[in-house]
């Protein structure tokens, strides 16, 4: 057998075990490449005499063609084996469930789940949404509200401040959805009924504390709003939103700048067992702040004591999404963990109504 039949032979039988397209590739580099068995013979092509290269050159030029030939029909069966591979590996069964979907799989944070079945309950009641910015000024978190400058109730907020601005100003984050009242009343005239949810910062931070929190604002303003529909207000609040028949209520005198008179109310609860329970038992557990709203708050926001007067509350909503839905450690609420999403969330599609139930 000649040299050159050698090596055809063994360069077809390279090609036909080659499995893959890197290792055909190879081949080729080895035959065709710069370096490659046959290009090293066609290099020879020059030295020949002319009837050598009509004989021997021939042969190789044959040689060359019949090896590329075969590399690229080998390359394009490599191509069809790797796709019919794959056809094969991909099948779908089409008997397995469908998975489900996105909007089933989500889940709803549980203060978001809050704040909408406090809007649902205070929707009903003819209340709207209102809110304002988390970055506040000075005037409007305390000033505004009663708080002379340097009274000491400014330092019980523990207020993050920003760095001074141009004017020398030093904004802060909002440390309550208080100042949204002032916002309101200058641009609406009474009567106002509001509910003002919204995130609030104060430098705190443990199990029941963090840095970033919820509350939820109220305010009342028209020409007789009293003490006795507060009352009614919340009473009726604290039942739809406890989902419980009965509550009793009791309102302890307190101090905040921008009421007067000021209470703190308590919610009469069973603490004995793992969940507190609502509407039964003897223990007592604070759940807000409220009072008639201050005359010099009113002044601020542009109405006339002499003629208006209102009610207001404030409430941490973090704290009664804990109550209502026995979750232990705030911190959790604003770790993005997804399984406690997947425990302590809410379905999407299950939205809060007072006609189709708040949590069911
Ligand atoms: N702003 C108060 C706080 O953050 C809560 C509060 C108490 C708001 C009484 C009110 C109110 O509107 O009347 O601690």
């Amino acid at each position: 057998m000649s040299e050159l039949e050698t090596l055809e032979r063994t360069l077809l039988a390279d090609i036909d075990a080659a499995g893959d397209e890197g290792s055909i590739e190879a081949v080729r580099v080895g035959a065709l490449g710069k370096k490659g068995s046959i290009s090293e013979l066609l290099k020879t092509l020059g030295t020949m005499t002319p009837e050598e290269r009509q004989t021997r050159g021939a042969q190789i030029n044959a040689l060359k063609t019949t090896v590329a030939d075969a590399i690229t029909a080998r390359k394009s069966a490599l191509k069809d084996l790797a796709i019919a591979e794959r056809l094969a590996r991909e099948t779908v069964d089409i008997s397995l469930p469908v998975r489900s979907s996105p909007a089933e799989r989500g889940r709803i944070h549980p203060i978001s789940q809050i704040v909408d079945e406090i809007t649902a309950i205070f929707g009903d009641m003819g209340f709207s949404i209102a809110e304002g910015p988390d970055i506040e000024t000075d005037y409007y978190n305390f000033t505004a509200l009663n708080f002379p400058e340097g009274h000491p109730a400014r330092e019980m907020h523990d207020t993050f401040f920003f760095n001074e601005d141009d004017k020398g100003e030093r904004k802060v984050l909002r440390t309550h959805t208080s100042p949204v009242q002032i916002r309101t009343m200058e641009a609406q005239d009474p009567p106002i009924r509001i509910i003002i949810p919204g995130k609030t910062y104060r430098q705190d931070s443990d199990a029941t504390h963090s840095p970033m929190f919820h509350q939820v604002e109220g305010l009342v303003v028209d020409k007789s709003a009293n003490v006795a529909n507060m009352r009614w207000v919340l009473e009726e609040f604290c039942k739809a939103f406890f989902e419980v028949d009965q509550v009793t209520m009791r309102f302890r005198p307190s101090f905040f700048p921008f009421t007067e008179p000021s209470f703190e109310v308590d919610i009469q609860c069973d603490r004995s067992g793992p969940i507190v329970k609502f509407g039964e038992g003897t223990d007592w557990m604070e759940i807000l702040g409220c009072g008639m709203v201050h005359p010099n708050v009113l002044r601020s926001g542009g109405l006339d004591p002499d003629e208006y007067q209102g009610f207001a509350w404030g409430m941490g909503l973090d704290r009664i999404a804990m109550l209502k839905y026995g979750m232990p450690d705030l911190r959790d609420f604003f770790n993005a963990d997804v399984r406690w999403m997947n425990h302590y969330g809410f379905r999407p599609l299950d939205m809060p109504t007072l006609f189709g139930g708040l949590s069911a």
